[in-house]
């Protein structure tokens, strides 16, 4: 795999932020006490707010990458190459995650037993998230990006990057 310098590598920045997020997200939950409405209703703000992030990411990528890259794979005839992207963002990782964050304020009226099989669910769809999104990013990074290197000039990738950092530090 060529090295990619970081001015040059349109994921670098905002994957060490999403990366920073998916920490978060960990450490949040390990200190989070379901007895307590107070940290419960403080972990479901956090995770919502943490998720919107993803999400705006997902969309600054389809937006000022793929969409581009697509196009330029179009432009040169590369169905091989367009291959690698079709299938990047298809998922929905989101909405249902969201659904699940939503439904948890009814929990706050509930009981302990309640709120800590609710707490089992959210764990085990967090580290669902985590075991999809990591080598989701690594993808990226590894297939997405030599494709930005073979058919955009340098020129053409830094002000992609720029407008990546601008986007995701505006978010
Ligand atoms: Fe960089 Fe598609 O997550």
């Amino acid at each position: 795999v060529p090295i990619v310098f970081d001015e040059l590598n349109v994921f670098t920045f905002p994957h060490s932020r999403m990366r920073k997020l998916l920490h978060c997200c960990t450490s949040k939950f390990g200190h989070t006490d379901f007895t307590s409405l107070n940290d419960f209703e403080k972990l479901l703000i956090r995770l919502q707010r943490i998720f919107k992030e993803f999400m705006a990411h997902e969309e600054i990528e389809n937006h000022l990458v793929m969409k581009k890259l697509k196009k330029k794979l179009k432009q040169n005839s590369q169905i091989d190459d367009s291959e690698l992207i079709c299938d990047c963002h298809k998922v929905d990782r989101f909405t249902p995650l969201m659904a699940l964050f939503r439904d948890g304020y009814a929990f706050i009226r509930r009981g302990n037993a309640d709120r800590m099989s609710y707490g089992v669910k959210l764990h085990k769809a967090m580290n669902n998230f985590y075991k999809d999104f990591v080598p989701h990013m690594n993808e990226e990074e590894n297939d997405i990006q030599p494709l930005l290197s073979k058919y955009f000039t340098e020129m053409e990738i830094k002000m992609m990057r720029t407008q990546v950092i601008k986007m995701t530090l505006q978010k």
